[in-house]
């Protein structure tokens, strides 16, 4: 199969909008850094990358018959908020498991942002205390039976739709997305830096560039920066999820070992919480381009492109493409950072 044969619900307004970044490019002297925004792909609810991911699992839970969505994150998730957009938008109901993933002393990160868009579009949120995991966990398994009990037909989602059997189309289309604006901008976009948690964002596009490569494309080099600070997981999920879309998608060939890159040196030492080159790459990209990024993906994943440039590492003369994957709701569960 191709990923042409799978169906698509689209759900995005359509192609990301790509643009350069010069004075980033200016100030880091090196490597040519554009961007591809999926943090204004979708109307819904500010989209993000979940959004793209839920393109290709919704047409399986409306063909499953479906009424509930049930999903887990922590208490800032934006996969969760995508998932209740994404729900509100179909008509369907949204159960949302948000565990206490994070230890961040803001009082109101159970209240604001995230979890407070998925509260106004009707999502039932279930505050859980556990900690983080991107394992699958009795408390989702529990939402899901307690939507059955109730007569309910529930269409379960892992945490960032990711170990999910179609977790890797959305990013898999993406790369494809990516091929068709390169030709009608005149670029070719040799390096790709993408932050990796869940893995299937990261996953996607390793697969969909595979897939593009066996049919003559460039190579590329897609280059994960962790911000779980679990790499072993993070780094084995990326791995299990490129190469069984990979093969849900025809690639004829193993991906290699080398295919596979998650960097650490980012992610400080815990999920969600973020160290001092976190928020010196919020100043800057705020500052430089006017972008805003978020302190638990984002701005970590920008940390990593800003030494891998200024290192030499990603070459002076890479055309770069940062793949921009949203977020910006959490910050408001972050305000203490940035008082001055
Ligand atoms: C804004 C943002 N960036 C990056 C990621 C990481 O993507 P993935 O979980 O597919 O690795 C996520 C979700 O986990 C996210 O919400």
């Amino acid at each position: 199969m191709a990923l042409s044969d799978f169906p698509r619900h689209p759900l995005t307004f359509g192609p990301s909008p790509v643009h350069p970044l010069p004075r980033l490019t200016a100030h880091l002297g090196g490597a040519s850094i554009w961007a591809k925004r999926e943090d204004c792909n979708a109307g819904l609810a500010y989209g993000g990358n979940k959004t793209r991911k839920l393109e290709y699992i919704v047409p399986d839970a409306l063909a499953q018959g479906a009424d509930t969505l049930v999903s887990i994150g922590g208490y800032q998730s934006n996969h969760t908020r995508q998932v209740a957009a994404v729900a509100a938008s179909l008509g369907l109901a949204a159960v949302l498991v948000q565990e206490h993933w994070v230890d961040w002393p803001d009082p109101l990160n159970d209240r604001v942002g995230n979890i407070m868009l998925s509260r106004i579009m009707g999502a039932e949120v279930r505050l859980d205390q556990a900690g983080f995991g991107i394992g699958f966990k009795e408390s989702w398994t529990r939402a899901i039976e307690d939507v059955r009990a109730r007569g309910g037909r529930p269409y379960a989602i892992p945490a960032g739709a990711s170990d999910h059997r179609l977790g890797g189309l959305g990013f898999a289309h993406w790369a494809y997305e990516v091929a068709a604006q390169e030709r009608e901008l005149g670029v070719v976009f040799d390096t790709i830096v993408v932050c990796a948690v869940t893995g299937s964002t990261q996953a996607g596009m390793i697969a969909g560039f595979a897939a593009l490569e066996e049919a003559g494309g460039a190579p590329r080099r897609v280059i994960g920066i962790d911000a779980s600070a679990t790499l072993d997981e993070t780094r084995d999920q990326v791995a299990r999820i490129a190469r069984a879309t990979a093969e849900l998608i025809g690639v004829a060939r193993p991906l290699r070992d080398d295919e596979i890159t998650v960097l650490p040196g980012w992610a400080g030492d815990r999920y969600g919480v973020p160290v001092e080159s976190t928020i010196d790459a919020i100043r800057l990209t705020g500052r430089l381009e006017g972008v805003i990024l978020d302190p638990v993906y984002e701005g970590k994943s920008m940390a990593g492109l800003v030494d891998l440039v200024t290192s030499g590492d990603i070459p002076r003369d890479a055309t770069v493409l940062y793949a921009h994957l949203g977020g910006q709701p959490a910050l408001n569960a972050y305000s203490g950072l940035f008082t001055h």
